[in-house]
């Protein structure tokens, strides 16, 4: 039983060493400010910035709500610290029924200015591993993880095909780019071999 992964601390790109952790109640101000810093840059995302929480409080309301704070193994959410900074977040998510809750969607984001250092690699391969290695009390648990990532994301779609993701399917024109185009969502996915 593995409710939820240990730290771990990596040596980024630049030299830098960087904390990946499960994410806390303390972060919801750090998580609220990375995700309105990712939506604005406006790099591989599906939402606009008048779409999302209005203030930390809301915002925290609807983590809890989605059951990302959960610590009984039907979600890991981590971050990644820099400097005393959220930079990074990554997260499976359990689908809720017993007959699927071996599926686990994963999400994650960099903060702009911290991409391309390793850390989106470090955050999904902590989290594969927790994925691998988490039992249920029943003795199950997670044994395929999702995501839909939009096609023209390239880097993302390269790193997670790097981690062993598949295509699986694509969802054609899912997501109305902001130049008005319509742009495919591709669905990946990864088996956790027992
Ligand atoms: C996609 C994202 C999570 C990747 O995180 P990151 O920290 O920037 O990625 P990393 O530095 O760990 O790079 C991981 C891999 O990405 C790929 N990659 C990185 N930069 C790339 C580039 N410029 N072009 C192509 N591939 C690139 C490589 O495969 C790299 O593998 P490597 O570790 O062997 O070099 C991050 O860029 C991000 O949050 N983007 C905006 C939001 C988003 O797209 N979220 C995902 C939605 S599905």
């Amino acid at each position: 039983m593995l409710a939820l992964p240990p730290p771990v601390e990596v040596t980024l790109r630049d030299g830098r060493n960087c904390l990946i952790r499960p994410a806390a109640p303390e972060d919801f101000v750090g998580l609220f400010e990375l995700e309105r810093a990712i939506v604005r840059a406006r790099h591989g995302v599906v939402k606009h910035e008048d779409e999302l929480p209005g203030d930390v409080a809301s915002y925290a309301d609807v983590q809890v709500r989605a059951g990302l704070a959960a610590t009984d193994g039907s979600a890991c959410q981590l971050v990644a610290e820099l400097e005393g900074r959220v930079v990074g977040e990554a997260s499976i998510l359990r689908l809720r029924f017993r007959m699927v809750n071996h599926v686990g969607v994963l999400g994650i984001g960099v903060l702009p200015g911290a991409q391309g250092l390793g850390i989106g690699r470090a955050m999904i391969e902590h989290l594969l591993a927790w994925a691998r290695s988490h039992r249920d009390a029943d003795g199950g648990g997670v044994r395929k993880v999702e995501l839909g990532v939009r096609a023209d994301n390239l880097k993302a779609v390269e790193l997670y095909r790097a981690l062993g993701f598949v295509v699986e399917g694509t969802r054609r024109g899912l997501v109305r780019a902001d130049d008005g185009t319509f742009v495919d969502s591709l669905s990946m996915a990864l088996f956790i071999p027992r």
